[in-house]
């Protein structure tokens, strides 16, 4: 387990610089699993993050359970806050998505997950006032 990245972000400008230094790093495949407290940032961080791959996400549902972008690569978002009971994430078919490894993943609320018996990077966002302490760490397992 190797710490990837650790940085210090004060605005959407320094988060965008932060997500464009990431574009050669998240290769096809990647699963990238978010944890941090509700609001600390990481839908905002996955839409940076798309602008770079020429997605506007502004006009995206904000209220889905999976975004799919036809980007290159393509791109799911998927955001387990929406599922209503731990059964009904038990339940979701992850390794259906997972599986398709042309495509990039970004897991909202991943402290949801009960097991994760895969290779992944966890992105974590801690508020610090008005900063955004983002913490990347590979877990290659
Ligand atoms: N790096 C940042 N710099 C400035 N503002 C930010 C940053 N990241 C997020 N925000 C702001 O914080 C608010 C919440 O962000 P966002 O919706 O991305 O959080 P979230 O973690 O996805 O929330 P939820 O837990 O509801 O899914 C938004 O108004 C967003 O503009
Ligand atoms: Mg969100």
């Amino acid at each position: 387990m190797t710490k990837l990245n650790k940085v210090t972000v004060s605005s959407l400008t320094e988060l965008n610089d932060f997500t464009k230094s990431l574009v050669p790093t998240l290769k096809p495949g990647t699963i990238c699993l978010l944890y941090a407290e509700m609001g600390a940032g990481k839908t905002t961080f996955v839409n940076s993050f798309m602008t770079h791959l020429g997605v506007d996400t502004v006009s995206s549902p904000t209220y889905t359970l999976v975004n799919e972008y036809h980007s290159s690569p393509p791109v799911y978002h998927i955001d387990l806050y929406r599922l209503e009971s731990d059964h009904a994430v038990d339940s979701f078919d992850l390794d259906y998505y997972f599986s398709q490894t042309r495509y990039i993943f970004f897991v909202e609320w991943s402290e949801r997950l009960s097991h994760i018996d895969f290779p992944h990077l966890a992105i974590s966002i801690t508020r610090e006032n008005e900063n955004r302490l983002i913490t990347i760490t590979n877990k290659g397992l």
